[in-house]
């Protein structure tokens, strides 16, 4: 018997799927010059490694359970050309991993541009320097600009996700299967494939998968264990969630969880919460930029409604990527974070305009009541506060 070199973790007592908090709260694209505000403004994100190292952890000393970065190769275009500045995510995940202590950091992996043998790796790598605490967002891919620097021609939307559900089978064989396996797909042939050591976080590490199309929601109910869902309003939250958790169930017999997204603009009255909002998203917007995103994801996503006005279309864009915009004081905002996990929603992945204004309301203000509401528990990693 080989010795047992590596202590294995259980990725249900982790913090995004443990029962510590009902609601779970996540941070989302800190990777990335503009975050996932489309309006070139002071106290933006940078992408900066001394901004972002501060932003994670913030986060994690008060309690913040995930971190999703975007996968992004190019801007946007239009008058700013945001997200041109990003940090590729498997490495920037183990760098964050190992300046924090409890928060779980996820890559984002664009399924046709990774081998899922060096994906296999990478994952194990990360889980291996965080003890544990790596995640992987799988995504698909819908922006072609971006894929054909890599020689790599985007195939059609539901093709893609076929490609999608053999590169994530055959990563989680090697993350589970010991010696070598041998893999005929449609996609990929890989004699004798090997991956060591495997991850610490068993049975495999988390899996997240963003896209809810019908077949993105076919792949996550196979495969992911939170759907990072493209829900834009309140109005559909709960049906739209229903209809995800009960095909998981149905098709495959999984407990998917859902993510939702929201964009915070928390102010100390509502007057001046809009205000501000106005001012980034209506009056700086990068209008062009938007308008060239949501012209390429019309075509190549179905995971927005694209029957809703141009203009709020573009504005959605521009305030968070199409997060659930929630813009009032504290009390306000977590009125509206309760209704999405009234909704059915287990978590929420949050953007700001300016995270750190945003990590200190959510620090002081917005999480206190949450766990008032018993939502959260008050479970702060014990950390020096001078590290912030
Ligand atoms: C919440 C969310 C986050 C996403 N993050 C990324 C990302 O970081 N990089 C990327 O290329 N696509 C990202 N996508 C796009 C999807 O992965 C997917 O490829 C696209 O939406 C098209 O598939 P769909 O029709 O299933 O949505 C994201 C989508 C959603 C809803």
């Amino acid at each position: 018997m080989p010795p047992v070199l590596d202590e294995p973790v259980d990725k249900y007592q982790l913090p995004v799927l443990n029962s510590d908090n009902a609601l779970k709260l996540a941070l989302f694209a800190i990777n990335l010059r503009g975050g996932a505000t489309l309006a070139d403004v002071e106290g933006n994100v940078q992408a900066r490694w001394p901004e972002i190292e501060r932003y994670a952890r913030h986060a994690d000393r008060i309690g913040v359970d995930a971190i999703v970065p975007v996968a992004r190769w190019r801007g946007y275009g239009g008058d700013a050309d945001l997200g041109d500045r990003s940090f590729e995510t498997f490495t920037w995940a183990t760098g964050l991993l190992a300046a924090t202590q409890r928060v779980q950091v996820f890559a984002t992996v664009h399924v046709p541009l990774v081998h899922p043998v060096f994906a296999a790796k990478m994952a194990a790598t990360a889980d291996h320097v965080s003890g544990g605490r790596f995640g992987l967002n799988v995504v698909a891919g819908w922006y072609a600009k971006e894929l054909a620097m890599f020689g790599v021609t985007q195939r059609e939307h539901d093709d893609r996700y076929e490609v999608a559900d053999e590169w994530t089978t055959i990563i989680r064989r090697l993350w589970t299967t010991p010696g070598e396996i041998d893999v005929h797909g449609r996609f990929f042939d890989i004699p004798a494939a090997f991956s060591e050591p495997k991850p610490l976080q068993q049975p495999y590490p988390t899996i997240m998968s963003a896209g809810t199309s019908p077949a993105g929601r076919d792949f996550a109910a196979k495969h992911a264990d939170v759907n990072f869902a493209g829900l834009t309003t309140f109005d559909t939250a709960a049906q739209q969630i229903a209809d995800i958790k009960r095909f998981a169930r149905e098709t495959h017999g999984r407990e998917l969880r859902i993510f939702a997204r929201a964009h915070v603009v928390c102010r100390d009255t509502e007057r001046e919460a809009k205000r501000y909002y106005d001012l980034v998203h209506r009056q700086y917007g990068d209008y062009a930029g938007a308008a060239n995103v949501t012209g390429i994801a019309k075509a190549e996503s179905q995971s927005t409604d694209w029957t809703m006005d141009q203009k709020k279309l573009l504005e959605g864009m521009i305030a968070g990527l199409w997060g659930i915009p929630m813009v009032g004081t504290a009390e306000q905002i977590v009125d509206q974070m309760l209704q999405v996990h009234q909704a059915g929603a287990d978590g929420i992945a949050l953007s700001f305009v300016d995270y750190d204004d945003g990590l200190t309301r959510l620090e002081q203000q917005i999480q206190p009541l949450l766990e008032q509401a018993g939502v959260r528990a008050a479970g702060r990693t014990p950390q020096p506060a001078a590290q912030s």
